[in-house]
């Protein structure tokens, strides 16, 4: 009559025979067509979990965010640009001034921009020289013009640079900045020093073919010709058709209509059924997104009565996707092993809420409560959050009574993202090398996994033992 169903905490993977050291596993992904990340992590769109500060952390690290749509489109789209805007390798459009600028036009013009220097052009844009703050720093006189002040000695690269050549001007000459021009000297670029070493503090960084971070946005089947043209102005990488119940004709419209507009990869969802995932990808999604009811703050399960346990979820939409697309597995994650356990069941990376809510990068303060330090996590279809405008998630007209599916609540607070993803990687690594499994292909593909037990459960858990001293990547809220 009905087939059974299992959570991530039903189930194990069993050990293999291996030839490989975690720490020489590779965990890099497809997040969709065109997008590699280099860790299969991605941040839940949620307003206490996914602005831009943690959209910067995590791509720095390798993964990537998704920035929640409880904010107004012009916000959003405003955020998304603060994280394509954070790193660069060569900038495309940088601030430039011309000639016959004074230097109070250059203070007004580095204010407004927040730079500290501008390559000086003349009439034809050719470049004549660079303007800093460093030269600016014993001019008193705004009416001076830019000519007199700036440096005319210009260390720059022509044509397409290379990191090695850029590092090396940089240590040669000691500057902050190095334009890039044609054979014509006409300026094509700007490098700065700030963007090198960022990039060079981030090796892992997931960033697009210019150098700058990927970031993704949700948008609504109400809301997407709204979010859209101000999402794409913003240069966003990828967006996420955020609801609740993907498997609707609703969707599914929202869906072609992107997709004959917009020319940015799409994710829709969600799903957790093969009849959910195969409609999805029939009708054009670049990825799907599998989760009924796993989050640790939904209540849909208990309110609608509605779900799939998500190990069973991913499995099935995994076997339904089959290769087409990339599955990411949304909620439900409590510890790194259930990141390997998701990938196991044929994810290509998993979409985190709870664990990165108590982050120092989320939106939101610190709470300090009974002694120790929280920060809030609510789910999108809690009452404070439908307040806030995401009803349509959920289904929920503005002017009727909500009914949430979710709850609002706090968790611990964990400190900078970075260390902390550090250790749900490592745990993932870890689970690849008990495999022998090398890449999160070979991850995919393994799908040995065993049934356990309550008992089995509780084995697995730490047990008989008073903690004294917790472990970064261990512990029982
Ligand atoms: P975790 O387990 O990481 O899950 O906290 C985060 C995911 O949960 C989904 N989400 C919700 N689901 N009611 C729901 O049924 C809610 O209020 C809600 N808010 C978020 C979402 O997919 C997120 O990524």
């Amino acid at each position: 009559m009905f087939n059974e169903a299992y959570s991530y905490d039903d189930v194990l993977i069993l050990p293999g025979y291996s030839e490989i050291l975690p720490r020489d596993c590779d965990v890099k992904t497809t997040l969709c067509k065109g997008i590699k990340l280099n860790v299969p992590v991605i941040s839940s769109a949620m307003d206490t979990v996914t602005e831009d500060k943690l959209a910067i952390a995590i791509a720095l690290e390798g993964g990537a965010g998704v920035i929640h749509r409880n904010l107004l489109p012009d916000e959003q789209a405003r955020q998304v640009g603060n994280v394509k805007r954070y790193l660069n390798w060569v900038i495309e459009n940088p601030v430039t001034i011309g000639e016959e600028a004074k230097i109070g036009d250059i203070k007004a013009m580095m204010d407004r921009y927040d730079v500290s220097g501008m390559p000086v052009l003349d009439k034809g844009k050719r470049l004549i020289g660079i303007i800093t703050s460093r030269d600016l720093r014993f001019c008193s006189d705004d009416t001076l013009s830019v000519v007199d002040v700036m440096t005319r000695k210009i260390v720059k690269e022509e044509g397409t640079p290379t990191t090695e050549s850029a590092r090396r001007k940089f240590d040669e000459n000691r500057i902050e900045k190095l334009p890039v021009v044609d054979s014509e000297n006409r300026l094509t670029g700007l490098i700065t020093v700030k963007d090198m070493e960022k990039h060079a503090q981030h090796p892992y960084a997931a960033t697009d073919n210019t150098g700058r971070l990927i970031v993704g946005a949700a948008i609504s089947p109400q809301d997407y010709m709204i979010r859209g043209p101000l999402l794409k102005n913003a240069h966003v990488d990828f967006v996420v058709f955020d609801t609740a119940h993907g498997n609707t004709k609703n969707v599914m419209d929202a869906l072609k209509g992107f997709k004959k507009e917009f020319n940015i990869p799409v994710i829709a969802g969600n799903v957790a059924s093969k009849d959910g995932a195969r409609r999805l990808i029939d009708n054009g999604a670049d990825a799907i997104k599998v989760g009924i009811g796993p989050g640790s703050i939904c209540t849909t399960r208990v309110v609608a009565g509605v779900g799939v346990p998500q190990f069973t979820a991913v499995w099935e939409c995994a076997e339904e996707a089959a290769g087409k697309v990339p599955v990411i597995a949304d909620g439900g994650i409590k510890f790194s092993g259930d990141i390997t356990k998701a990938i196991g069941a044929g994810a290509d990376l998993v979409m985190i809420g709870n664990l990165f809510a108590g982050l120092k990068e989320s939106p939101g303060n610190e709470i300090i409560y009974d002694g120790r330090i929280y920060k809030e996590y609510r789910g999108m279809g809690s009452l404070g959050a439908l307040k806030k405008g995401g009803g349509d998630r959920y289904q929920i007209a503005k002017d009727e009574e909500p009914t949430p599916e979710g709850i609002e609540g706090r968790v611990p607070y964990k400190g900078e993202l970075r260390s902390f993803l550090h250790q749900l990687v490592s745990g993932l690594k870890k689970g690849m090398g008990y495999c022998g499994c090398k890449d999160i292909s070979e991850l995919k593909r393994y799908r040995k996994f065993v049934k356990i037990s309550a008992a089995g459960l509780r084995e697995s858990h730490a047990h008989d033992v008073q903690i004294t001293q917790e472990a970064p990547n261990y512990s029982r809220m």
